[in-house]
């Protein structure tokens, strides 16, 4: 599966709104399997939205290390505290800035099997689902960031995990 590229600021596909999956089918299913494997191809992805393959249809698929899966139709349905950390984003390269989230989140929507999946996430973790929740709406990480603390990273900061 290399077919799918990683679609990059400032496509349009990148600030469109993504559709509700009306049924989780095979081809859903299939998409998600995809994503999986072009985020891991990435290197250091530890999420990816459909809008960022050029797909606009609400799904997003995230790995950290220890939490894994896809979420389709998610909704955030409790957001609490505050954390600041720096973010990057596989449509936007070589950029990174710090970003306000949501310390604790709980989202809700179906995994890739369509079964309901209620996620409770903190920390890194709950960043990772609120910036691929963003993409489904057409946002970015460069639009929360502190624009002062946008930077191109240098080769040493290559490795930090982008979503
Ligand atoms: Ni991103």
């Amino acid at each position: 599966m290399a077919d799918k590229e990683i679609v990059r600021y400032p496509d349009d596909v990148l600030r469109k709104h993504a559709k509700e999956v009306s049924k989780v089918t095979p081809e859903i299913k299939k998409l998600a399997k995809e994503m999986m494997e072009i985020m891991h191809a990435s290197g250091n992805g530890v999420g990816l939205a459909a809008n960022q393959i050029g797909v606009l249809q609400r799904i997003f698929v995230y790995d950290d290390g220890e939490n894994k899966g896809a979420v389709i139709n998610p909704k955030i349905t409790s957001a609490e505290g505050e954390q600041t950390g720096p973010e990057g984003c596989l449509s936007v390269p070589g950029l990174q800035g710090e970003v306000m989230r949501a310390n604790q989140i709980v989202m809700k929507g179906l995994n890739a099997d369509g079964k309901p999946v209620k996620i409770k996430a903190e920390g890194f973790f709950a960043r990772i689902l609120q910036h691929e929740f963003d993409h489904l709406n057409g946002t970015l990480f460069i639009d929360r960031a502190e624009p002062d603390t946008l930077e191109y990273i240098t080769a040493e900061d290559e490795e930090a995990p982008v979503e």
